[in-house]
């Protein structure tokens, strides 16, 4: 199966990830399928989607033909077999949970044609956990997007012991041509290259807020007019989701006993507070 045959790829999870996912392959111009379990979270994702060509459109970065063609290249479905029967490459992007995914692969294993590749989209769950729930592991790898995907163009490949060099070979081709730009990790690692440095500044940040050295907008600033940074750690945290860097902390500490993996005080006040980030309108900034 080479990539030059790929035509239609299928994204299963319809959140911040999974849908932005299946728009950047419809702009690449493949024909994507994005499914989800819930009808209410793929329309939220057509209308969010809708929202981002829209500002897109405006600011003349992309042009009503490319939009509307992007869309005719979409399907929303709910039924899994509906989306991987045709489908000659999967994007998983569901809930960061072993059993989910693991249920997911084995379903889409038995629905998809055999050529089909099967990638996920986690950042924690490396896909030798999962790739034993299939009768593919050779088709079976790690392809991570970052946050937000429509912007963001870095894409890590990861190579489990189970996966051949040409999955490797097509998925990093494919994010060429959806304007990415693939690194290939030869080997599995808890967090993957970028995540792993992220943790570390993330860490620090907190660290000096917890010790009063800085304020929230100080340690920020540090990153962003010091350091060049787009964004400093706290408002990438808000962004991101408290929640999910909580969880990956949680995930770490009890994968690894290190102490220094513990989630802080800090990020389990505002768990227990549902102060997550700009999704609950507040996080460690209030988002009007
Ligand atoms: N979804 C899609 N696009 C978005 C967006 C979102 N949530 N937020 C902003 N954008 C787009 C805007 O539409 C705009 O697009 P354009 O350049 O094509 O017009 C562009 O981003 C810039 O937006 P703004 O001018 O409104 O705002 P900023 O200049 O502040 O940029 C940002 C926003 C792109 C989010 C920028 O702050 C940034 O790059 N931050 C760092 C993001 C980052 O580090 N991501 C990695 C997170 S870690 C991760 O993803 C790990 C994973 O495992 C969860």
């Amino acid at each position: 199966m080479k990539n030059n045959k790929i035509k239609n790829i299928a994204v299963i999870g319809s959140g911040t990830m999974g849908s932005q996912i299946a728009m950047v392959c419809a702009l690449g111009g493949y024909q994507v399928t994005l499914q989800d379990i819930n009808e209410d979270s793929l329309a939220k994702a057509k209308q969010s989607l809708e929202g981002h060509m829209q500002r897109r459109i405006k600011k003349g970065k992309l042009s009503d033909d490319q939009v509307s063609q992007a869309f005719e290249c979409m399907r929303f479905t709910s039924s899994l077999e509906d989306a991987v029967k045709e489908s000659d490459f999967v994007i998983e992007a569901i809930v960061e949970k072993l059993d989910a995914k693991r249920a997911l692969f084995t379903e889409a294993d038995r629905l998809a044609p055999d050529h089909t590749i099967l990638a996920t989209n986690s950042s924690r769950i490396v896909s030798s956990e999962i790739a034993d729930a299939t009768n593919r592991p050779e088709k079976i790898c790690n392809m991570h997007f970052f946050n937000p995907v429509l912007v963001m163009e870095l894409v890590e490949v990861v190579q489990g012991p189970h996966t051949s060099e040409e999955t490797t070979e097509i998925t990093s081709e494919l994010i060429k041509r959806i304007n990415k730009i693939p690194i290939l990790l030869k080997k599995e690692i808890n967090g993957f290259v970028a995540n792993r440095m992220l943790g570390k500044l993330m860490d620090e940040a907190i660290y000096l807020l917890e010790n009063e050295i800085a304020n929230v907008e100080e340690i920020d600033l540090a990153c962003t007019k010091a350091l060049n940074h787009p964004i400093g750690p706290f408002a990438l945290m808000d962004l991101v989701g408290i929640d999910v860097v909580f969880n990956a902390r949680v995930q770490n500490y009890d994968g690894t006993g290190e102490e220094s993996m513990k989630p802080s005080t800090v990020l389990i006040k505002k768990v227990e507070k549902g102060e997550l980030g700009r999704k609950t309108g507040k996080g460690f900034y209030t988002y009007s």
